[in-house]
């Protein structure tokens, strides 16, 4: 079955206790399920996986670019903190073929000047922001109809 990947990086495994009145209540264990519900719709499969270790995230980042052309429909991507400081994470992104969403459940342009710059943006197919994890299940979707698009445009 088509795959997406979902990534998530360094503090995303505390959701529901961390700073709730920015990251909600909802935990890691509601955000995959609300990522496997959302791919559900479209048939596809999700690979769910946090890792608070920048290499791990780049390593994986690679592990999808190698997965055979068509199996794997793109990644989301939620870095964290390593968005803001990551010049490696924004260069693996550039690196590898498949398409990788930016998603971060708060507005991190509402917030402090630090969190305004990302190192991965330039090299996404795509940004989602400030819509908690509704987020994740939007680039789900967007994910579903750029491969849609490839693939019509193969026929
Ligand atoms: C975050 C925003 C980042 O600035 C922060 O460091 C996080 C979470 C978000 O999902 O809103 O860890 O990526």
């Amino acid at each position: 079955m088509p795959t997406i990947w979902v990534l998530n990086g360094p503090n995303l495994n505390l959701l529901g206790t961390r700073e709730p009145a920015i990251y909600g209540s909802t935990t890691i264990a509601d955000l995959e399920r609300a990522c496997r519900d959302a791919a559900k719709a479209h048939s596809i499969e999700i690979d769910f996986r946090q890792s608070n270790h920048e290499g791990a995230l780049i390593d994986w980042l690679h592990e999808a670019g190698r997965s055979p052309t068509g199996e794997t429909l793109g990644v989301v991507l939620n870095a964290g903190a390593y968005t803001h400081t990551s010049v490696a994470l924004g260069d693996a992104i550039k690196a590898i073929a498949v398409p990788v969403i930016e998603v971060h459940l708060s507005n991190v342009h509402a917030r402090e000047p630090f969190r305004h710059h990302s190192h991965l943006s330039p090299g996404c197919a795509g940004i989602v922001v400030g819509f908690g994890v509704v987020g994740y299940a939007l680039a789900i979707d967007g994910l579903a109809r750029m491969a849609k698009t490839r693939s019509d445009a193969r026929k």
